[in-house]
C-alpha cells in the first residue's frame, strides 16, 4: 500500500512514524516502485562526513517507473502536452507510449555516439519535448543529465560543462520567449570553442531546417533516424550519481549540486503525490523551466512517476496578451498550477479582472515555490485564480533538497497565507541560534537558521568533483545538521514562515544569484578596482540588485559605464542577472580585517538612519559618502 495522507489524523501519524523509524517508513513509500534489485539496507548515514545513503543495494532505472509502467497500463494517456511560445503554433501532445518509444530511439542513438552509465552529457534547451526527451533518455542509459538553464551566458555554460566534465552538448538552433529571439546555437557555439572535451553537439531544429556546421555537430532527427524505439533500461544502484544541476551559492563559483538514483525517485514522486494530492490521469501545470530544479522535479520526474500529465510551457505568462497563462490552464484543462510568486505578482498588477474572465474550473490547487510569498499576492490568487475553491499549497524547498520539505498538504493540513506550514514526512526542521543550539519547540515564537536535522532521501548527495565542498557549506557551519542557507520563524504549533536568506545569496524573481559571482563578473571590468552587491526588496521580483563599486578613477560618463558593467554581466553569467542599480562609490563599508558590512549597505538603500554600530568600520565616513551618492540617484 503506498502510504497515502489523505487527512489530518493521517498527517500526524505518517509524521510519527517517518521520525521514530525513517527507514521503515520510506522502506514502505518505495516499494511501490518497480526496482530491478531490492535493496538490503534502508538508511545509512553520518551526516557530518556528507555520508547519506538510502536504498543501498538496490536498483533501478527512473524510467521505469516514469514510462514503462504507465505505457503498457495506459498507453494512450498524455504523459507531456507542450504549449509553444507563439500561441498560432500547434501545441504537441506525446503520449506515455509515445514518449517511451522517443527516449528509447535517442537513447539508442546517444549509446551510439558512445554514451555510457556515468557519462556527463550537458543540455542546454528552451522548454521544448525534446528536453523531457533528453532527460529520459540520459536517465535510461545512465548517464549523468546536467541542464543549463538557457538564459545562462556562454561563459556560464562553458564553465558548468567544463566543471562537469560533458562530453555531449545537446542544444537547439535557437527559440522565442515572448517576443525575444535567443540564438541559443550561436551561444553555444561561444562556449564550445573552449569546450575541448566536448565531442558531439547534438542540435534541435527548433526554428526551421537545420545543417550540421562541423564534424562534431549532429542534427536530432539524423541521431533518430533508424534507431530502434526499444532501449533496455540501464540498471542503476540507488546511490549512483542520477543528475547534476548547478546552483548559486555564496562563493563565486557555482556548485554541481548532485542528486542521486534511488532516493531522489522517492522523494520526488511521495511529495508531488502528497502536497499536491494528486490522482494519476490529473494534469499538472508546472510553469518553471526544466533548467531549474522545480521543473525537474515537479515539471518531469514528479508528474511522470505518479501518471499524470505535465503542460510543458515554452513562452512567458504576459504575452501575447496578459491572460495567456489562464487561457493554458482552460485549453488544457490543468487540474494542479504550480508557479512562483514574482509570476503572481507580475499578474497581480496586471489586475485580478484578467483571470476574472477565466473560469478555469478544471483547477484543484494551487502552488507556489521559490522565494516567500507575501500576504497579499497570497489572496488574490486565492481569490481571483482558485476562485476561492482551490487551496494553495506554499512549498519550500531548495536545489540542495531535491523536491519540499516544508508546505501545506493541499486540502488537508491547514494553510496560513505567506507561512509554508508544517514538514513533511521524515523532514525534522529545527532552528538555531548564532551559537548552533536549538531554540526549543516552547519558545512562543522563534526566529533562528533553519537547518534539517536528520538526511531524507531526496537530499543531495555531493557537489560533483568537489565532496569536501558540500561538506563545508552544508554540514559543517552546524555539525549534525544540515544548513539550509534560510532564516524562518516558527509558531507555537509547529508552523515555519521562511523569511529568506541569510548567507550572500539574493533571490531575484525566484532566481538564485549568488553575490559574490556577481561581483567577480563586473570586477573583470578594467576600471573597476572592487564591489559590492546585496539585495534590495521589489515590489514584482521579490528581490532586486544593487551594486556598488569602486572605480580607478571617477568615471567621466556614468551611464556608459554603467551599460558596460551590464553587458559584463550578460556576458559573465545571464540577462537575468543583470543588477537593477548601479552606483559608482569611493569606498566600501569594511571591517579592519576586510569584510565587507552588506547588511550597511543594505540599510542606506532602504533609507534607513539608523546603522547601529559602525565602529568596527575602518572607516565610517564613507557611509555618508555612499548615503549622498544613493540620494542623489533617487532624485534624478
Ligand atoms: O530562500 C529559499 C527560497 O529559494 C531558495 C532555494 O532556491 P533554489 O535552489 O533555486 O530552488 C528554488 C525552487 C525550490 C531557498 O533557500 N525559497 C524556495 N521556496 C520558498 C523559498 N522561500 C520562501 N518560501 C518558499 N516557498
Amino acid at each position: 500500500m503506498y502510504p497515502e495522507i489523505t487527512t489530518p489524523a493521517d498527517y500526524l501519524d505518517h509524521y510519527k512514524k517517518s521520525v521514530e523509524d525513517p527507514g521503515a517508513y520510506f522502506a514502505e513509500v518505495a516499494r511501490s516502485y518497480i526496482w530491478i534489485k531490492p535493496w538490503h539496507r534502508t538508511l545509512e548515514y553520518d551526516l557530518p562526513q556528507g555520508f547519506i545513503r538510502w536504498f543501498d543495494g538496490g536498483q533501478l532505472n527512473i524510467t521505469q517507473n516514469c514510462l514503462d509502467r504507465h505505457a503498457l497500463s495506459h498507453p494512450d494517456q498524455p504523459a507531456l502536452i507542450w504549449e509553444p511560445n507563439d500561441p498560432s503554433e500547434s501545441s504537441r501532445q506525446l503520449t506515455y507510449r509515445e514518449l517511451l518509444e522517443a527516449v528509447g530511439r535517442l537513447a539508442n542513438g546517444l549509446r551510439q555516439l558512445g554514451v555510457r552509465k556515468g557519462d556527463r552529457v550537458c543540455l542546454y534547451l528552451p522548454m521544448i519535448p525534446e528536453a523531457a526527451i533528453a532527460m529520459l533518455a540520459c536517465a535510461r542509459l545512465g548517464a549523468i543529465h546536467s541542464v543549463v538553464f538557457a538564459g545562462f551566458s556562454p561563459e556560464s555554460l562553458a564553465d558548468r560543462i567544463n566543471d562537469a566534465g560533458c562530453t555531449v552538448l545537446i542544444t537547439a538552433d535557437g527559440f522565442s520567449r515572448g517576443d525575444k529571439f535567443i540564438p541559443l546555437k550561436e551561444l553555444a557555439n561561444q562556449a564550445l570553442a573552449v569546450c575541448p572535451q566536448v565531442r558531439h553537439v547534438v542540435v534541435v531544429p527548433r526554428t526551421g531546417p537545420y545543417k550540421p556546421k562541423n564534424a562534431r555537430e549532429i542534427l536530432w532527427n539524423d541521431l533518430l533516424a533508424g534507431q530502434p524505439t526499444q532501449c533496455e533500461p540501464e540498471p542503476m544502484e540507488a546511490e549512483d550519481p542520477f543528475f547534476i544541476l548547478y546552483t548559486s551559492g555564496s562563493t563565486g563559483k557555482p556548485k554541481g549540486v548532485l542528486h542521486t538514483c534511488g532516493g531522489y525517485m522517492v522523494w520526488a514522486g511521495y511529495t508531488l503525490r502528497n502536497v499536491f494530492q494528486t490522482r494519476p490521469g490529473e494534469i499538472f501545470f508546472c510553469t518553471a523551466d526544466v533548467g531549474w530544479i522545480t521543473g525537474h522535479t515537479y515539471g518531469l520526474y514528479g508528474p511522470l512517476l505518479n501518471r499524470l500529465t505535465t503542460i510543458f510551457f515554452e513562452g512567458v505568462p504576459t504575452w501575447p496578451h496578459s491572460g495567456r497563462l489562464w487561457e493554458i490552464v482552460e485549453k488544457h484543462q490543468a487540474n494542479v498550477l504550480y508557479t512562483a510568486p514574482t509570476a503572481i505578482r507580475a499578474l497581480e498588477m496586471l489586475g485580478g479582472d484578467i483571470p476574472d474572465q477565466y473560469p478555469m474550473t478544471s483547477l484543484r490547487v494551487l502552488g507556489s515555490v521559490g522565494e516567500p510569498i507575501n500576504t497579499e499576492a497570497w489572496h488574490w490568487y486565492y481569490t481571483h485564480v482558485g476562485k476561492g475553491r482551490c487551496p494553495i499549497v506554499d512549498t519550500w524547498w531548495q536545489t540542495e533538497t531535491g523536491g519540499i520539505l516544508i508546505s501545506t498538504l493541499a486540502g488537508v493540513t491547514p494553510s496560513v497565507p505567506a507561512w509554508a506550514t508544517l514538514p513533511l514526512p521524515g523532514v525534522q526542521p529545527v532552528l538555531l541560534d548564532d551559537k548552533g543550539h536549538e531554540i526549543p519547540l516552547d519558545a512562543p515564537s522563534s526566529q533562528g537558521y533553519l537547518c534539517i536535522k536528520s538526511p531524507w532521501p531526496g537530499m543531495m548527495r555531493s557537489v560533483f568533483g568537489h565532496h569536501q565542498r558540500f561538506v563545508e557549506t552544508y554540514l559543517r557551519r552546524f555539525p549534525g545538521y544540515y544548513f539550509t542557507g534560510d532564516g524562518a520563524i516558527r509558531d507555537s504549533r509547529g508552523n515555519f514562515r521562511i523569511i529568506g536568506r541569510v548567507d550572500d545569496v539574493v533571490n531575484v524573481s525566484g532566481h538564485r544569484i549568488g553575490t559574490g559571482e556577481l561581483e567577480d563578473a563586473i570586477n573583470q571590468h578594467p576600471t573597476v578596482v572592487e564591489s559590492a552587491v546585496v539585495g534590495v526588496p521589489h515590489p514584482i521580483k521579490g528581490e532586486a540588485l544593487a551594486a556598488f563599486a569602486i572605480c580607478s578613477e571617477p568615471p567621466l560618463d556614468s551611464s556608459a559605464l554603467r551599460s558596460e558593467l551590464r553587458d559584463l554581466v550578460i556576458q559573465k553569467i545571464g540577462r537575468f542577472a543583470v543588477p537593477d542599480f548601479i552606483y559608482f562609490v569611493p569606498g566600501l563599508p569594511k571591517t579592519r580585517s576586510g569584510k565587507i558590512m552588506r547588511r550597511l549597505l543594505r540599510k542606506i538603500l532602504a533609507g534607513d538612519s539608523d546603522l547601529g554600530d559602525t565602529t568596527s568600520l575602518l572607516d565610517p565616513t564613507v557611509l555618508d559618502a555612499i548615503r549622498k551618492i544613493v540620494e542623489q540617484d533617487c532624485k534624478n
